[in-house]
């Protein structure tokens, strides 16, 4: 039984090894070298997959089937810069040249693939000249979508001098779709925090970092940890890589980095990468590495063989996907990316556009408070209910009621001043004017509406009610306004939980009905709702960072403040309401509810202690008599 179920082990082991080689391993016993293109048979993927094919590129692309292609990635001649090297097209006629190839590339890419063409305008008499301006455009009136514009920075130009500009230390790496929406695996690119993540840290008390059981339980001490060990950001567009020429026998090679991050965002292990312009077949290789598929094309045979030896060379290398060996290659000098990220933005704005102005308006509430003003606000009842006896504590009491119910509406009110933010920045989202509607945005064809609120448990049955009617006017109205697609709408809340997110159900008494189709809406709450508008699942713990940070800095003033109000208030409150050194409740309940005009007198003792001022300035006020209650 032992060596059945050892050999079973070993030949399922033995299978899975296999098919992890067949997948991401090129049979090496194959040629890949195609000089002769009737070999090609565009039925037979293997005939033209894992290829590289000498040729003009708009020859070959005719042999390669409709929408067979994954990415394509690509640096042609920039015009006829290296004219004596492998030829190229002068600046005039490079737009009419490449859109007859782009036409093809656009023919054989798949529906959700992607195309990114790396390429720089040269200099012609002393300016820069438009072609690639005009490539761009002519490629939209071709049925491109000009996705995204990456810049590749490169890290090592060389030093020089120029009268008019300075060193070229950069080139465009164009996006372009064939819709809107395309493969992108965001995740794979992700940089290390670096040194932003560890000066975040630094401002993080000790006991916050500490994964700490009784913190635990607040909930605080473990965000905090949990953060603490998130090590990866979203990357910006910029890409920082050096250039590699000097060993690769080809003079315009791109560094391997680039295709292979290009690669590792829009594709996934057995796609299918096409560079028609293949140079030193650098794509081939960052593709081979990678586990994709690869169609090289190079119309100089020098160049070609160059290319094939290249990928040759290549293996598949499962480091290149593992989590752990990006993080040491990111942490490498070829990597080095910039370690700000979209979370900077992010706690800059809340610290200037949240924090800040809550804190401000918290210190105008509270310097603006005033005893009398705010009695006539609470409820007597309910703090003789909670047996307040001291002045200073029912003083506090009502402070902090009379707060904390502001702070809720100011503190919401900015936090979804974020919330649109968020969307603003990664799609675009705008504040709405429509009823019940706080943010609009349009994402992967759909148009969403959103209402936000703070937390789940907002609104009776009439609020809702009259959200729903105001989701099904907004539809009409911006359908009207000639938005074509699916409008989804969301009631966002900032904290808390829904589990049963789609609303599509009416309540009656006896069970439910189905909602009419325009009332139906989505209730995402807390981390789903952050989620859902920035498509970060982490982001809903991001938010505490600076919140943190900020408010323990701004709080201590604020306490300062708080003190001597809660005295200032407390030393009236005596002066008024209290008949021998105790709250006198039937007078605080008279001067809030009672019918008419109520004369506000200072209670006796405290005229007592006037007089007795005026009569002996000299007297001290003996605090032992005041605690003297046998008289009451
Ligand atoms: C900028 S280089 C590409 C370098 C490449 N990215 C690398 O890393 O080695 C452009 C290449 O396109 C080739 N080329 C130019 N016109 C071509 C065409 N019509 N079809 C195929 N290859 C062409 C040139 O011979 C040159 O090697």
């Amino acid at each position: 039984m032992y060596f059945q179920l050892r050999i079973i082990s070993v030949l399922g082991f033995k299978l899975m090894v296999d098919v992890t080689r067949s997948l991401f391993e090129v049979d090496e016993t194959r040629e890949i070298f195609i000089r002769d293109l009737k070999i090609i048979d565009s039925k037979d993927p293997h005939s033209w997959t894992n290829k590289i094919i000498l040729g003009d590129c708009l020859k070959v692309l005719q042999k390669i089937p409709p929408e067979s292609i994954d990415l394509i990635i690509t640096s042609p001649p920039y015009a006829d810069s290296r004219k004596k090297t492998y030829g190229g097209i002068s600046p005039d006629e490079y737009v009419g040249w490449f859109l007859l190839i782009s036409l093809e590339l656009k023919r054989v890419l798949k529906p959700e693939g992607s195309f990114i063409l790396n390429i720089k305008e040269k200099v012609v008499n002393g300016e820069r000249h438009p072609y690639v301006l005009n490539l761009i455009l002519e490629m939209q009136n071709q049925g491109w979508l000009w996705t995204e514009e990456y810049i590749w920075h490169k890290k090592n130009s060389y030093p020089g001098k120029w009268s008019n500009r300075f060193r070229d230390s950069w080139e465009r790496c164009l996006h372009f779709n064939k819709q809107k929406k395309f493969k992108m695996f965001q995740e794979t690119v992700m940089v290390p925090m670096g040194d932003w993540a560890k000066s975040r840290l630094k401002r993080l008390s000790e006991t916050d970092m500490r994964r700490d059981a009784s913190k635990v339980e607040s909930g605080f001490g473990k965000n905090i940890s949990n953060w603490v060990e998130r090590k990866m950001a979203y990357p910006t567009n910029v890409l920082h890589l050096a250039t590699e020429c000097g060993n690769k026998n080809h003079s315009a090679a791109f560094p391997k980095a680039l295709p292979l991050w290009f690669i590792r965002l829009f594709t996934e292990s057995g796609d299918t990468v096409l560079d028609p312009f293949l140079g030193s077949g650098t794509t081939c290789v960052a593709a081979k590495e990678l586990g994709r598929n690869y169609v090289g094309i190079e119309m100089n045979e020098k160049y070609c063989e160059l290319a094939v030896h290249n990928t040759e060379q290549a293996k598949f290398n499962s480091q290149r996907l593992s989590v752990h060996s990006r993080d040491s290659i990111y942490q490498s000098e070829e990597y080095n990316f910039m370690s700000e990220s979209i979370y900077q933005t992010y706690y800059d704005y809340l610290v200037e556009n949240v924090l800040t102005p809550f804190y401000e308006k918290r210190f105008e509430k509270l310097s603006k408070l005033r005893l009398l003003d705010v009695l006539k606000r609470k409820n007597p009842y309910l703090f003789k209910a909670k047996n307040i006896e001291l002045a200073s504590d029912f003083v506090k009491s009502i402070v902090d009621a009379y707060l904390s119910s502001q702070e809720e509406t100011i503190f919401g009110n900015l936090l979804e001043n974020f919330a649109i933010f968020v969307s603003s920045t990664l799609y675009n989202g705008s504040k709405s004017e429509l009823n019940s509607i706080d943010l609009e945005f349009e994402r992967d064809n759909c148009y969403y509406i959103v209402g936000i609120k703070s937390g789940t448990s907002w609104g009776n049955s009439d609020q809702i009610n009259k959200m729903k009617d105001n989701f099904k006017k907004a539809r009409s109205i911006l359908r009207d306004r000639g938005v074509k697609g699916e409008i989804v709408a969301v009631n966002g809340c900032m904290y808390g939980k829904d589990s049963n997110p789609l609303k599509d159900k009416k309540k009656l008494k006896k069970g439910t009905i189905d909602e009419e189709p325009d009332k139906i809406y989505y209730k995402y709450a807390g981390q789903e709702f952050w989620q859902f508008l920035s498509n970060d699942e982490n982001l809903y713990q991001e938010i505490i960072i600076p919140i943190d940070k900020e408010a323990k800095q701004k709080d201590e003033l604020f306490k300062a403040t708080y003190a001597a109000k809660v005295n200032e208030m407390t030393a009236d409150f005596t002066n008024y309401f209290t008949r021998n050194y105790h709250i006198d409740w039937a007078k605080l309940i008279d001067y809030v509810s009672k019918k008419g005009k109520v004369l506000l007198e200072p209670s006796q003792e405290q005229t007592s202690l006037l007089l007795d001022e005026e009569l002996d300035s000299e007297d001290i006020f003996d605090l032992s008599d005041a605690l003297d209650l046998k008289d009451y």
